[in-house]
This record gives C-alpha cells, sequence and structure tokens, in this order.
C-alpha cells in the first residue's frame, strides 16, 4: 500500500506538476480514470504572499480536488516557509518543493534546479518549510540528478538527498535528468535505482521517460522505486491511469478509449475549464490539451488541425461535433506509448513557467 506520511494513497502512481497542464480540470479528468494524488503546477512563494483575487485562485483547492498536493518554487528559507504555511491552510494535503526546474531564467533567479547546487541553502529552505507546516500535512521534495554530470553534482544531490530525509520529509521525487540535460536523452533509472537503494525504505517516487502502463511498471519493476509520477505520459491521455490499474491487477490492458470514450472525457475537461477560467480563457487553455488528445484520435493530424484552428469558443463546440460524433463509426481509438508532440519539450528554452499559451504547441517546463 502507498502511503506518503500521513498521507493514504493507495495507488502508487502520482499525476506530476506539470508547469501550464496540471490545473484543477486535469487533475479531475486524471482522477476520473483512476487517478488518486494529483500535483498542481508549481507556484512561485512570492505569487502566493501577494495577497488578491488573482492570489486567491493560485491557491484555492476546490472541495472534490482531493488529496491534492501543492509545489512551491523560491529562492530564500522564509519567504518558502510562508507560502508554504498559505499553501497549508488554503487546504493542500501534500506540499512539495521544486528543487528542479531548468528554465534559464529560473535558474538565474536561483531558483529550482538552481538549488541543487547550493544544498545548504537549499536545506535551510527545507528546514524552514518543515518547521513551519508543522506536521499539518507530508512534505515532499521533487529534485533532478544534479546541476550536471560533475561528481560535485553527484555530491550535493546525496547530500540534499540525505539531508532532507534527516530533517523528516516524508518523500522525495526524483527525475533523474540533469537541469542541464533539460528534456534532451534519456532519463537516467539506472541513477533512481541508485537513489532507492541508498535509502531504503525512505519513500521515492520515480520521474521520466513514463508514457505508458507498462513504461510504469518497468520503472518499479527496475528500479525499486516505491511510485511514480506520471508527467508528459496523461497530458491528453487520462486514460493511462487506468491502463496501470489494469496491470497492477493482473489483468491486459484494456482497448484503447473509442473516439466516442475520448469525446465524453474531452467535453467534461473543457466543461470544467470554462467553470474554471470562463469560455475565453478555457479556449485557450483547451487547444494546447485538444493538440495532446488529438494523438489518441485515428485522424489525429485532422484533428489536431482543427484543435489549433480553433478562434472561439463556439469553434470548440464544432471541431467536438465533427470530430467525436458518437453517432459515427470511427476506427479504433490509437494508443499513444511516446511523449508525442511534447517530445521536444525543454529541448530549447523558449520560456518558463509563466510563458506558456503563446503558439499550439505550447509548453512549459519543471
Ligand atoms: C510541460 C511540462 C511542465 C512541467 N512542469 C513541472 C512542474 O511544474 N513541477 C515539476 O516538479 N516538474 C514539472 N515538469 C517535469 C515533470 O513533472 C517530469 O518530472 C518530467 O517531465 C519527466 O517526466 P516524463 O519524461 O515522463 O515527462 C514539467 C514537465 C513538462 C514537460
Amino acid at each position: 500500500m502507498f502511503r506518503i506520511g500521513s498521507l493514504d494513497i493507495g495507488f502508487p502512481v502520482v499525476q506530476a506538476a506539470l508547469s501550464g497542464y496540471s490545473d484543477l480540470p486535469m487533475r479531475r479528468v486524471a482522477r476520473l480514470q483512476g487517478a488518486v494524488y494529483a500535483l498542481n503546477e508549481v507556484v512561485l512563494d512570492q505569487l502566493v504572499l501577494t495577497k488578491g483575487k488573482k492570489q486567491r485562485a493560485l491557491i484555492r483547492v476546490a472541495a472534490d480536488d482531493h488529496p491534492v498536493g501543492g509545489q512551491l518554487m523560491g529562492a530564500e528559507p522564509a519567504s518558502f516557509a510562508l507560502a508554504a504555511d498559505a499553501l497549508v491552510a488554503a487546504g493542500y494535503d501534500c506540499l512539495d518543493l521544486n528543487f528542479g526546474c531548468p528554465v534559464r531564467k529560473v535558474l538565474g533567479r536561483c531558483r529550482g534546479g538552481f538549488l541543487l547546487s547550493q544544498p545548504a541553502t537549499a536545506l535551510a529552505i527545507v528546514r524552514e518549510v518543515h518547521a513551519a507546516v508543522a506536521g499539518r500535512c507530508p512534505l515532499t521534495v521533487k529534485m533532478r540528478r544534479g546541476m550536471d554530470d560533475s561528481p560535485e553534482s553527484e555530491h550535493y544531490f546525496f547530500k540534499i538527498l540525505e539531508g532532507v530525509f534527516e530533517i523528516g520529509v516524508d518523500a522525495v521525487t526524483v527525475h533523474p535528468r540533469t537541469v542541464g540535460q533539460r528534456y534532451v536523452g534519456r532519463s537516467d533509472w539506472r541513477f533512481l535505482a541508485r537513489v532507492k537503494r541508498h535509502v531504503g525504505d525512505r519513500i521515492v517516487l520515480g520521474s521520466g521517460d513514463l508514457f505508458s502502463a507498462e513504461d510504469c511498471l518497468r520503472m518499479i519493476e527496475q528500479t525499486r522505486v516505491d511510485g511514480v509520477t506520471v508527467a508528459r505520459g496523461c497530458i491528453g491521455n487520462p486514460w493511462i491511469f487506468a491502463e496501470i490499474r489494469a496491470l497492477l491487477a493482473g489483468k491486459p490492458l484494456p482497448v484503447p478509449p473509442t473516439v466516442a470514450e475520448q469525446g465524453i472525457t474531452i467535453r467534461r475537461h473543457y466543461d470544467w475549464a470554462v467553470e474554471t477560467y470562463g469560455p475565453l480563457v478555457a479556449g485557450k487553455v483547451m487547444r494546447k490539451f485538444g493538440i495532446k488528445y488529438s494523438e489518441l484520435h485515428p485522424m489525429d493530424r485532422q484533428v489536431r488541425d482543427a484543435f489549433i484552428a480553433v478562434a472561439k469558443p463556439g469553434d470548440w463546440q464544432a471541431v467536438l461535433d465533427q470530430w467525436y460524433d458518437p453517432a459515427k463509426a470511427w476506427p479504433p481509438g490509437v494508443r499513444r506509448t511516446g511523449p508525442g508532440h511534447l517530445i521536444a519539450a525543454g529541448a530549447e528554452d523558449r520560456g518558463g513557467p509563466g510563458a506558456a499559451d503563446a503558439t499550439p504547441e505550447v509548453r512549459r517546463e519543471d
């Protein structure tokens, strides 16, 4: 049974924090398909501390959105701790600290992955946040495997890893790419196995290159991590959670969702986005999801183009009516087994948290 501190999750598969994606509608859709614990996208501590309407919307937790993790990013222990306190008060069930973001702007501001090069500051942050949270919810840390491939970087990684568990962190999620690597090249699962061996019975979650249900089971089997966090693999593909559940139960993979089933989920996702953002913003937010959903459609290219062309709320409905008409006899749905259109995410630096929405192939990075 899978737990993170006092949080009894059961299902050892987490929906990862995904900047620009893992909002309330995406988390709801993931839970429809069997996800239990899902993380909000990373939030800057200073934004959490800037009181106002925007801040309230940023940290609001809906009654049906549990258990949910709030992830924080920042550079200074004191503001990290104050923001952590605010997130716990807002109702998050778990707090996660981001020591992994590889975006240049973030690194330049001494946040995210940069902290992997500053073990003393990283541990001071964890210490202050741990004191601020004061046992009200579990505390976790997300790390890449270092800034780069140098022995010094690796030394710092293990120093931080050991330090955070000593302070009392309940779990660590490791994405075994370096900050310098961004998303280029494969993530190093052997490193994950080393981390798990190193910390024994402490809880380690693995991240990186989890694009299918089989990938998730393989990571658990090969590295012995306690759980996995699905990231790019679940954007526009919430069915991956049901597929993992089937495999974990010793059942065969379910057939990929039919076009009609896909349509039902996309409509619900869209309705929740409208409820969350209003129709105008929802249209923009949903376009990037539509592009990802299109990869499961047998006419993926045309559907993708149709989602890209969406300009106003009515267009959205028209795409669903045309391409997800349940009355039509569609060929079978397609199973996605790779990163799809997000393959290049992070390969180049076109922005960072806050920089999504610019193009149809929107992406942000951790
Ligand atoms: C678009 C995008 C946004 C991301 N946002 C975050 C984030 O807010 N916080 C975080 O810890 N990781 C973030 N990540 C990293 C993922 O959680 C995950 O660690 C990484 O994508 C590796 O897993 P994958 O190869 O299975 O996608 C993001 C990744 C992508 C592609």
